[in-house]
């Protein structure tokens, strides 16, 4: 078993309650202990509704309203296209949350994906990164969160099974052309994820359901899925599914 925790919830709404909480949550510790709360944000479908019901809940939080100018958000992957492109997850997420909270232009760096080179463009996201971060050459930063997706075929952020980016030790973000896709996508390496010090993932649907179960019990395969390679080194890691995701769970 991966020294992770799993929490069933009955569906995608409970799926998208429970991210929220938990974003609420770990935020608010991380205002309360170093004054500000970085993220990376999932792209895909599942972390829409949560979100939405961040935007929507985040005034009555347990530990009091988020303060929102000092939370800095990133994105754990981004799909090579404009911002506006129905494909992008830093639309999904300006409509989803951005508009929905009073968090500073200046405090949202999605990756760029308006130059001709996805690899310049990836370069200048660990820039980007590296300056918010204030990183000394070498250095990795730690997420106070990263919200990560998994796709059936074991993925995770855009860390595709057989990608070189897997493999990209030194860097903090890698351009991966998705042969299977026919696309680009920029995304942050494994030594970011495992820099974190809290990793939760959010898998809704049956079609997750075997890989999920073999990310969370094991044995890893071989070579090991990307989502089986987070493995924080001193940082949480939790998987948050619906009942589908996770029917042997009960
Ligand atoms: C992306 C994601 C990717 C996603 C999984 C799950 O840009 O697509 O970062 O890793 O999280 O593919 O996607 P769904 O949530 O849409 O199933």
């Amino acid at each position: 078993m991966a020294p992770g925790r799993l929490r069933v919830v009955p569906d995608t709404p409970a799926l998208a309650e429970a991210a929220a909480g938990e974003f609420l949550s770990i935020g608010a510790e991380a205002i309360r202990s170093a004054g500000r709360f970085t993220v990376a944000l999932a792209g895909g479908n599942t972390p829409r509704l949560a979100y939405e019901r961040i935007a929507a809940t985040w005034r009555d939080a347990p530990d009091g309203p988020l303060d929102w100018s000092r939370v800095q958000l990133f994105w754990g992957d981004e799909r090579y296209v404009p911002r506006d492109d129905p494909q992008s997850n830093y639309r999904m997420a300006r409509e989803a949350l951005i508009v929905r909270v009073p968090v500073p232009a200046d405090n949202i760096h999605p990756a760029p994906t308006d130059l001709p080179d996805p690899r310049e463009a990836a370069a200048r996201y660990e820039a980007t990164i590296r300056g918010i971060f204030r990183l000394v050459t070498g250095g990795v930063p730690r997420f106070d969160l990263v919200l990560l997706g998994m796709g059936a075929d074991g993925h995770t952020a855009s860390l595709f099974p057989g990608t070189e980016a897997l493999d990209a030790t030194e860097r903090l973000t890698a351009a991966v052309h998705v042969s299977a896709l026919d696309s680009w996508r920029i995304t942050l390496t494994l030594p970011v994820l495992n820099r974190a010090a809290n990793v939760i993932f959010l898998v809704s649907g049956a079609d997750k359901a075997p890989t999920l179960r073999a990310v969370v019990e094991g044995p890893a395969a071989a070579p090991p899925l990307p989502a089986q390679r987070v493995l924080p080194e001193s940082g949480s890691l939790t998987w948050i599914a619906d009942r589908d995701a996770a029917p042997w769970a009960g």
